[in-house]
């Protein structure tokens, strides 16, 4: 009975899960006809189509701005599956979803110009920007003005100015980041693979070295030696004893952000998938075939360390993108903010009055992820329609008591009607500053198993392992974007699964 019972809520699951993905697709095919958007409403321009400005255009009212998106990237990037596409266990474009298809959804018309803005000025209230296109061949200049502007333009990768760094690794950020890896995971194996290498050579181009043990260099890792491990090894048997993956950290552990237990979890994983962990280890140099690392040693002297390798992945966190170190230079009260634009508790770019600033590029007191970016994203969303109802009561109530003269046969009638509309007004100025609720962290680890250090009735619950690993996929398969990033999605993890993963060098 309890089987049959078992049965039928899992069939009637399916059916519910299938109903909801079916009306997520007709609904992105088939949206409702927009209106234009009204010029005599304020302008906003929003920079970037990353985690926070794209949150806040998912729940803003655009009919009550004249909403402006500019962005060098015409699409949104769902970054916490990055790493599965440098392997192939994701393709690219199941995590990619185009601006114009978000912006289609949304009920006024918004503007999008594909151009990096090149710098802000608060004073004229104008964003420069700059449009580098292929099809033209030269770059075009430009300015936008804007009455409300927000920066959402993420960070770029610190490279602590440490020599070659930019010459010679891989970053894992973007999209063609992790095209770049997957081409030179199989350049180095096919290359190591070569007739008449010598075992100096195979062994350098097969050594993989990631330096940043935070969860980029963790997950990317993790990816790596599962690739190897699944695929590689059995469709390149002959160089299989000699691949090796590096992980290189100057803290004493990896993953400093998770509990000690997960910490201790995923080194001994690592031991088990046969990762090498450097820990306490600085890199301070990298050539076009090593890495120059300082290794603080237990009884505290240092020696360098210099590790030959095929592959460098570089995942060392974030710094600032120029245009908001510009933006900053011509804000004094910006002065003493070195990781990003200071920001207060309502998200407003301290030292302006029309300028906020969500996700990596605000320091707001909370880490650079893409739960806080969402989060802050959904709270300007909420903030600025209610600053458009605001208005609009502001307006109504303005007519209404200039009515009051005119009609005074009927002011009782008209001055409840303004009474009600100053209480909702109350209701809407008493907006309550953001405050981040953090869901936990979730990182992947290899060998299908993920580690998860997540809030729980107010508490912390810290897991590990195959179940975590299950629950990371559906707690991201539930994130993605839209219902086409879920299709695509699963369909590429059944791929990998079927028939592995594909090994051709594009
Ligand atoms: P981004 O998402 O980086 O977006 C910035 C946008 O600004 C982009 O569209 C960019 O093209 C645009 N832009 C750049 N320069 C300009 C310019 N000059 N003018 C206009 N637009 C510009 N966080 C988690 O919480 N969970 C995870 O599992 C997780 N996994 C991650 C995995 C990887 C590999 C990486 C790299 C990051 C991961 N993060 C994760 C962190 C998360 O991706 C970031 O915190 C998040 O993307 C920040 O959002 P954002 O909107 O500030 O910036
Ligand atoms: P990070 O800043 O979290 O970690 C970078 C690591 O590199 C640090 O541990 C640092 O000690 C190390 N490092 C710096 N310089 C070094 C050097 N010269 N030699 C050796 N090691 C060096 O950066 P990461 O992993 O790129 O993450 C950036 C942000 O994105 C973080 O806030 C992170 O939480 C978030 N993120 C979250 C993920 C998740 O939740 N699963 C996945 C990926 C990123």
């Amino acid at each position: 009975r309890v089987l049959k019972w078992t049965w039928r809520l899992t069939y009637l699951s399916a059916i519910a899960g299938i109903a909801y993905i079916g009306y997520g697709v007709y609904q992105d095919r088939h949206p409702d006809a927009q209106v234009e958007p009204d010029p005599s409403k304020k302008t906003l321009v929003i920079l970037g189509t990353g985690w926070g400005s794209v949150s806040l255009l998912k729940r803003l009212d655009t009919e009550n701005y004249n909403v402006i998106v500019i962005s060098p990237r015409n699409y949104f990037l769902f970054t916490p599956l990055l790493p599965s596409c440098t392997n192939g266990t994701i393709e690219h474009r199941s995590i990619m979803e185009p601006i114009r298809t978000i912006l289609r959804q949304k009920k006024a018309r918004v503007k999008f110009y594909e151009a990096e803005a090149s710098s802000i000025d608060p004073d004229r209230k104008v964003v420069r920007l700059t449009d580098t296109s292929e099809i033209r061949g030269d770059t075009t200049e430009t300015e936008v003005p804007y009455d409300m502007l927000v920066v959402g333009v993420g960070a770029e990768n610190a490279t602590f100015g440490i020599p070659g760094v930019r010459e010679h690794s891989c970053f894992l950020k973007e999209i063609g980041d992790a095209q770049k890896i997957r081409k030179r995971i199989m350049d180095c194996v096919e290359t190591a693979a070569f007739k008449d290498q010598s075992l100096d050579e195979i062994d350098r181009l097969l050594h993989m070295v990631v330096v940043g043990g935070g969860p980029t260099g963790v997950e990317f890792a993790g990816e790596l030696q599962d690739f190897f491990e699944e695929d590689i090894k059995k469709l390149v048997p002959d160089i299989s004893a000699r691949f090796k993956v590096t992980l290189i950290e100057a803290l004493p552990s990896v993953l400093p952000m998770f509990s000690k237990q997960l910490i201790e979890y995923t080194e001994s994983t690592f031991k088990e998938e046969k990762i090498n962990i450097h820990t306490k280890t600085m890199v301070k140099k990298v050539t076009d075939k090593t890495v120059e690392a300082e290794v603080t040693r237990p009884d505290g002297a240092k020696e360098t360390v210099v590790f030959p390798y095929g592959l460098l992945v570089w995942a060392t966190g974030n710094s600032v993108r120029p245009v908001v170190q510009d933006l900053m230079s011509r804000i004094p009260a910006q002065a003493n903010s070195r990781r990003g634009l200071a920001v207060n508790e309502y998200l407003v770019v301290q030292g302006t009055r029309d300028i906020w600033a969500v996700g990596d590029c605000a320091v707001a007191g909370y880490a650079p992820t893409a739960q806080v970016a969402g989060q802050e994203g959904n709270f300007l969303a909420r903030l600025f329609n209610n600053m458009a109802k605001t208005e609009a009561i502001e307006a109504k109530i303005r007519e209404l008591s200039s009515s009051l003269n005119l009609q005074p046969g009927n002011s009782a009638a008209v001055s409840r009607e303004i009474e009600q509309y100053e209480r909702q007004l109350r209701r809407l100025k008493d907006a309550k500053p953001f405050k981040y609720s953090h869901q936990g962290s979730l990182a992947y680890i290899g060998s299908e198993k993920a580690v998860a250090d997540v809030t729980w009735f107010n508490g912390n619950l810290a897991a590990a392992g195959s179940l975590t690993f299950l629950f990371w996929r559906s707690a991201y398969l539930s994130m993605c974007f839209s219902s086409r990033n879920r299709l695509l999605v699963i369909n590429d993890w059944l791929k990998a699964k079927v028939f592995g993963r594909d090994l051709s060098r594009e």
